[in-house]
């Protein structure tokens, strides 16, 4: 996947901003609050309909205006040109046109244009809460399964009216009938929704400790899937997720009723990253967890491209403040010849080792 031009109309920093990344390794400079990591959430927005994290689209409005305009023209690996448009307006719904039709679900555009990120934000997918490292999963198989987006889609829908359910059923106790029917359509798309994360796990670990052993750290990183229905260390099938898990609710129900909410499920999930075996979220140092992170971006890579046969794009944000030179230079390493990235950085860097870097300039017509 390679992006050829993107155009940012009052989108955050930026009031008008052309960018043309060239092929290969792209390194994007300018000093603090110039617009970069604003540049590289406009270019993740056109690959997944929203931005880097979870603000709303109208925090991204240029101060003082009322809508954003994105227009992002990207050609794949067998030469096919892609067009998006993400348009937003403080009246209007967000809109997301694909090749100029405009979409009807915004999810239609998820892995038409894959991409991954590492940015310091991102940090928190290993030492924050248990929602960073789910998106994370859902993040890699979104863009990857589309069975699987369609499932989780479906999941929070049915756990919301669930859940509604529930509560009303604190309220007034009639109705509990119904309650045996939404529980088995929750775990009936829960259960290969689970499957599929730990299928995931055991598939990416292959590629993850091998990107491991590259940065030559020697140490051997791990990952494990924690849920209310057990700590999962191994591939299940959806049926067996699913007896274990109606088991479960069967178990659960009434304090499900006193709590108003769904207990159990791949929502409460959570994930646990180990170095050498040791929790790396609790012991981690900051240096260890800068570099999990950013091998389990490129094992990613690795591992989207075999899935989709498409070289995914990289955006990398601040990499340099991020890791330390050496490790800088490791991961340049494997970025060369993996398709298009993008890195951000204060200042030009002429030191690398590697030379076929592109390097520009950020310069935006807002701070003229
Ligand atoms: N909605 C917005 N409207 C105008 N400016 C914004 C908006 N959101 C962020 N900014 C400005 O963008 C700058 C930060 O841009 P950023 O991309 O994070 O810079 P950096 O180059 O350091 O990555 C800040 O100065 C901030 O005030
Ligand atoms: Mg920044």
């Amino acid at each position: 996947m390679r992006l050829q031009e993107i155009r940012l109309t009052n989108f955050r920093k930026h009031i008008g901003l052309v960018c043309n990344p060239a092929d290969g390794i792209n390194l994007v400079y300018g000093p603090n609050g110039s617009g970069k990591t604003n540049l590289l959430e406009a270019v993740h927005y056109c690959a997944l309909a929203k931005g880097l994290n979870t603000a709303p689209d109208r925090e991204c409005l240029h101060f003082g205006t009322d809508y954003f305009l994105l227009q992002g023209a990207f050609t794949d690996d067998r030469e096919i040109d892609i067009g998006v448009r993400i348009a937003y307006s403080r009246t209007s719904e967000k809109q997301v046109f694909l090749n100029n039709e405009e979409l009807k679900r915004f999810s239609e555009l998820i892995g038409r244009v894959p991409c991954i990120t590492f940015s310091p934000m991102e940090l928190q997918v290993v030492n924050g809460p248990p929602g960073e490292r789910r998106r994370f999963l859902d993040n890699a198989l979104s863009q990857t399964n589309r069975r699987y987006l369609e499932d989780l889609l479906n999941y929070r829908r049915i756990l919301h009216q669930r859940n509604a359910l529930l509560a009303a059923l604190y309220d007034n106790a009639s109705g509990r009938e119904h309650l045996g029917v939404w529980t088995e359509n929750l775990a009936g798309l829960a259960a290969p929704i689970v499957s599929c994360r730990l299928d995931f796990i055991e598939r990416f670990l292959g590629y993850f400790r091998t990107v491991y052993a590259e940065l030559g750290l020697g140490e051997e990183p791990g990952i494990g899937y924690r849920s209310l229905a057990g700590c999962l260390r191994e591939p299940v099938s959806a049926e067996c997720v699913l007896e274990t898990l109606l088991d479960r609710f069967r178990e659960i129900e009434q304090q499900e009723v006193l709590r108003r909410r769904t207990l159990l499920g791949p929502h409460r999930d959570d994930v646990v990253f180990l170095l050498n075996g040791i929790d790396l979220r609790k012991y981690g140092s900051q240096g260890q967890l800068r570099t999990f992170l950013i091998a389990m971006k490129i094992a990613l890579q690795q591992f989207v491209r075999r899935q989709t046969g498409e070289k995914p794009l990289f955006l990398l944000d601040d990499l340099f403040s991020e890791l330390d030179g050496t490790r800088v230079e490791r991961v340049l390493e494997h970025l060369q010849g993996e398709g298009q990235a993008i890195i951000t950085a204060t200042e030009s860097r002429g030191d690398s080792s590697i030379n076929d870097i592109s390097i520009q300039e950020l310069v935006n017509a807002s701070a003229k």
